[in-house]
């Protein structure tokens, strides 16, 4: 008789790293991607010419602040800004910067998975915006939104930077802006960013550069299984594959094992083995079109009020309200 030694997957990482890695086909979540040195990597990523995304939301938001704000503003009460994914902070610094400059009553909310980008950008808003009053959070989408709820005293508004819901298939996203939307009362306020569909060249140039960040990036949730489930995955056989499906809108990261191996994981007392080119599905980012997000906010219980794009129509943000029904 065997003694089975009770494995303790304690921990939404370790649980979830023990699911993908024994399914078939192998898959990670992208949400992982994101400890210090991968918060590093992402702000490399964002510097990256190649990387479109980020200049055209600065782009957007820079051109139509006050249109922005004016969205924003709420009635006598003024109103509650949170972000969720603030990650550095950058982007939301324009509009932060002109909603203090023009007196308006709010307060900051940034919301972010990493306990490491909350703390920095804490400091620097602390530093360059005294007059800004933040109360930051750690955690994940889905875990804040119920505390969401209790911001109801006055009008909410919830800003989504970054195309983040991209990494969300569709029933997930709807999901995800339908919990939105449940904490949402009728004159709240959702703003929201979303990467659109355009030359599929241009797309996977920024999940593909040639400098290798994007693929230091994808390979930084091996290293990090590595170091925090003492793991042995031999970095250096994956290769960083990138596909965009122009029909769905859809691009994926993968990591490709170039031979066969066997990798050990010792914290979760587990032996996975890759066949030769077996692949782990790492991430998705969609990209989008009106009519998609048009469906999506409808199914979510949304409308869409208005948006704003940049000169070349790569990316949006959206102004969503409740459905009334
Ligand atoms: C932060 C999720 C929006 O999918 O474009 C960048 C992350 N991955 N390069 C994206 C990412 C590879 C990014 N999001």
């Amino acid at each position: 008789m065997t003694t089975q030694t009770k494995l303790k997957l304690d921990t939404p990482f370790k649980k979830e790293v023990y699911e993908g890695l024994t399914a078939f086909p192998k898959y990670l979540s992208s949400k992982y991607f994101y400890d210090k040195a991968g918060d590093k990597l992402f702000q490399d990523i964002m510097a990256m010419p190649e990387y479109y995304l980020t200049d055209c939301e600065f782009e957007i938001l820079e051109t139509h602040t006050q249109p922005i704000a004016e969205y924003f503003r709420g009635k006598e009460n003024g109103f509650d800004l949170i972000e969720l994914g603030a990650g550095d902070g950058k982007k939301t610094k324009i509009v932060l910067k002109y909603l203090s400059e023009q007196n308006f009553n709010f307060i900051y909310k940034p919301i972010d998975i990493s306990q490491n980008a909350i703390d920095s950008l804490s400091e620097k808003l602390k530093d360059e915006l005294p007059n800004v009053t933040v109360d930051p959070e750690k955690g994940e989408y889905f875990e804040v939104l119920e505390r969401l709820k209790s911001y109801n005293t006055r009008k909410k508004v919830i800003i989504v930077l970054g195309s983040n819901i991209g990494n969300l298939m569709h029933p997930r996203a709807i999901d995800f802006l339908s919990k939105l939307k449940d904490t949402m009362q009728e004159d709240d306020m959702l703003f929201m960013g979303f990467d659109q569909k355009k030359n599929p060249e241009t797309i996977l140039n920024a999940y593909n550069d040639k400098a290798g960040i994007t693929e230091a990036f994808n390979k930084n949730i091996l290293i990090r299984i590595n170091h925090e489930l003492q793991a042995d995955f031999d970095i250096d056989k994956f290769i960083h594959w990138e596909t965009y499906n122009p029909e769905t809108g859809t691009a994926k990261s993968f990591l490709v094992a170039e031979k066969e191996m066997k990798v050990t994981i010792k914290e979760l007392d587990l032996t996975i083995n890759f066949k030769p080119w077996e692949t782990i599905h790492t991430e998705i980012s969609q990209k989008y079109t009106d009519s998609v997000v048009d469906w999506l906010a409808n199914e979510a219980g949304l409308k869409i009020n208005t948006s704003f794009t940049d000169k070349k129509g790569y990316y949006k943000n959206y102004v969503f309200q409740r459905k009334n029904v």
